[in-house]
C-alpha cells in the first residue's frame, strides 16, 4: 500500500518525485488504482486519483465540451494546483486529458495555478487564471496550441498585473499580501471586461472590474459590487455575472455559501444593482462556474467538497467531485431556475413508476423492488395538507444505515437527515436545511443519487448537494414514509442509472 501511495501521490508537494500522470493511459490506470466502489461517484466526474476542486475553463469547443479543474495530483489535498482536463461529447461521459496547466518552478504560478476562465479571443483559445507564488495571487494567461486544447503556452506578460488595485483597501491575511484571485471575463463591443475575487478590509467581499482592449493590458474600473462581511463574507471567491435576456445574476462564494444576487448590470457605470439575494444551492456545492453552450443554454458546474475527515479521503486516494450539469436561467420574477442538464436523461435504464400513491404514517416498504446506489428520482408530492414525509434512501434491509429526505410543509423546509446516512465517525452526520415553496400546494423533487453524492433540485428553484458515506454493500434500499399524516404521491418516477 505504501508503494501505491507513494506512485499515486510522490512524495507531497516535490514535483521532482510526484509521478505526474502525462497520458490518458496513466490516468486511467491511476482511476483503477482508487475504486473505492461504496462512495466515488459513477456518474459524476472525479479526479483520476487525489485532489479536485473547482470547476474552471468551461467551454464548449469546436462541438466538445471541456472541464478543466483545480487538481493536485500530489494528493488527496488541496496541495500544488495544476489544472486537470477532461472532455465530454455529450456533457455526461468525461474522457480524461493529460494535464492542461502546471506550475512553473520561478514563474508567477510557482506554487499553484488557481482559477480561472476560457476566453474565445476571436477564435484563439485562451485561459485566464490565478497564479499563485509566494503571497501573490496574480492573473496570469494562455493560449492553446491546439484545437484539442491540451497544449497551452503561457503569456510571456505574465503577470498581467502587479497587483490588487491601489485605490482600495484590499484584504490581506498572513498567507498573501491581498486576497485577489479569481477571473470571468466577457466582451461588450469591442471591450474585455473581468471580474476578479477579493475583499476590502472591514466591508466585506467585493468583486473588481476591470477592462482590456486586448485581454493583456487591464485598467481597474470599481467594484462592481461589495457586500456586507457579515452577511455575506469578508472575502469573495469565483465572481462570475451571468447575463440574461431579462437580467442578469452576479454569484459569488464566499468559503461556506454560493450567493446569488439578481437584478440589473448597469453598463453605464459599470455596477450591479441587487434586488435580490439567496444561495444558488444549500449544502456543499462550491465555487460554480458557468459557461453558454452551443445551443445557447448557460449551464453551470461546481465542486462538491467531501464531508468525511481528511484521513478517510487520504485512504480512499481521492478527494472531491463536480456537480451534475445545471440549466441556469432568470424567471420572470427575477429568481434563478436552475434544472438538471436534459442530456442527464442518456444515463437512464430500468425504469419504475408509480402514480396516485397514498402514504399512512407508520408505513414502511412502500417501494420494495426498487433499490440502488445510482438514482434517479422524480416525485411529485400533495403538500397542500400533508404534514411531515419524505424519502429514504440507501437504506440497509435492518434500517442501520439511511438517509432520509424529510419535508416539513409546515415550516416549508427540507431536510437531508443524515444521523443514520454512515455508521462511521469519519462522516458528517449534521442535517443539511433549505427552505422550499409550496405555494401552489405540490413539491416535486427531482433527486440524483450517486453513491456518496446526493443532488436534488426542489420545484426547479432551490438546489441541495450533500454527501453521505454508508459502509455496507446492503445500503441500497428506498422508501416513501409520512409521519403524522397521510401524504398523497401524485407521481414517483425512478431510473437505475447505467452509467
Ligand atoms: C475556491 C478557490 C479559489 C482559488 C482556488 C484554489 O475554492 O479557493 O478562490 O482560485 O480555489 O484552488
Amino acid at each position: 500500500l505504501a508503494n501505491v501511495k507513494r506512485y499515486l501521490c510522490g512524495d507531497h508537494d516535490d514535483p521532482e518525485t510526484v509521478g505526474r500522470p502525462k497520458g490518458r493511459r496513466e490516468l486511467q490506470a491511476l482511476r483503477d488504482e482508487v475504486p473505492d466502489p461504496n462512495h466515488r461517484p459513477a456518474y459524476h466526474f472525479t479526479p483520476p486519483a487525489n485532489w479536485i476542486n473547482d470547476p474552471n475553463g468551461l467551454v464548449q469547443w469546436n462541438g466538445r465540451y471541456h472541464l478543466f479543474y483545480q487538481y493536485n495530483p500530489a494528493g488527496p489535498y488541496h496541495g500544488t494546483i495544476h489544472w486537470g482536463h477532461a472532455v465530454s461529447d455529450d456533457l455526461v461521459t468525461w474522457e480524461d486529458e493529460p494535464i492542461a496547466l502546471s506550475p512553473e518552478p520561478d514563474g508567477p504560478d510557482a506554487d499553484g495555478c488557481f482559477s480561472g476562465c476560457f476566453v474565445d479571443d476571436d477564435g484563439g483559445p485562451t485561459v485566464l487564471y490565478t497564479g499563485s507564488a509566494g503571497q501573490s495571487q496574480l492573473p496570469c494567461l494562455a493560449r492553446a496550441d491546439n484545437p484539442a486544447l491540451t497544449e497551452w503556452t503561457k503569456a510571456d506578460e505574465n503577470p498581467l498585473l502587479d497587483g490588487a488595485p491601489e485605490s482600495v483597501d484590499v484584504f490581506e491575511t498572513i498567507n498573501w499580501t491581498a486576497e485577489f484571485r479569481d477571473h470571468s471575463v466577457w466582451r461588450t463591443g469591442g471591450t474585455w471586461y473581468q471580474l476578479i475575487g477579493s475583499g476590502i478590509d472591514e466591508e466585506g467581499g467585493a468583486a473588481f472590474l476591470y477592462r482590456s482592449d486586448d485581454l493583456v493590458d487591464w485598467e481597474y474600473c470599481n467594484p462592481i459590487l461589495t457586500g456586507d462581511w457579515r452577511k455575506t463574507g469578508p472575502i469573495w471567491e469565483c465572481p462570475e455575472l451571468l447575463q440574461f435576456e431579462n437580467g442578469s445574476i452576479l454569484h459569488v462564494s464566499d468559503y461556506t455559501n454560493v450567493w446569488y444576487f439578481s437584478g440589473e448590470y448597469d453598463e453605464e457605470a459599470n455596477r450591479f444593482d441587487p434586488d435580490d439575494r439567496g444561495l444558488l444551492d444549500h449544502g456543499v456545492f462550491y465555487a460554480p462556474q458557468s459557461f453558454e453552450d452551443e445551443s445557447g443554454r448557460t449551464l453551470m458546474f461546481g465542486w462538491l467538497k467531501e464531508d468525511r475527515d481528511e484521513t478517510s479521503q487520504w485512504d480512499a486516494g481521492w478527494s472531491g467531485a463536480i456537480s451534475l450539469p445545471r440549466e441556469i436561467s432568470l424567471t420572470p420574477d427575477g429568481q434563478p431556475r436552475i434544472t438538471p442538464a436534459d442530456e442527464l436523461t442518456q444515463l437512464r435504464g430500468t425504469h419504475h413508476s408509480v402514480s396516485d400513491l397514498t402514504v399512512e404514517p407508520g408505513d414502511s416498504g412502500v417501494l420494495d423492488g426498487i433499490e440502488g446506489d445510482m438514482l434517479e428520482l422524480k416525485v411529485t408530492f400533495d403538500a397542500a395538507t400533508a404534514g411531515e414525509f419524505g424519502l429514504v434512501l440507501r437504506a440497509t434491509p435492518d434500517s442501520e444505515e439511511q438517509t432520509v429526505v424529510r419535508c416539513k410543509s409546515w415550516k416549508r423546509e427540507l431536510e437531508i437527515d443524515r444521523s443514520r446516512s454512515s455508521s462511521s465517525d469519519a462522516a458528517s452526520d449534521t442535517p443539511e436545511v433549505m427552505p422550499i415553496n409550496l405555494d401552489d400546494g405540490s413539491l416535486t423533487l427531482h433527486l440524483f443519487v450517486d453513491r456518496s453524492v446526493v443532488e436534488v433540485f426542489a420545484n426547479d428553484a432551490q438546489c441541495l448537494s450533500t454527501r453521505i458515506y454508508p459502509t455496507r454493500d446492503d445500503s441500497e434500499g428506498l422508501d416513501l414514509y409520512a409521519s403524522d399524516r397521510r401524504v398523497t404521491v401524485e407521481s414517483l418516477d425512478v431510473w437505475e442509472i447505467e452509467p
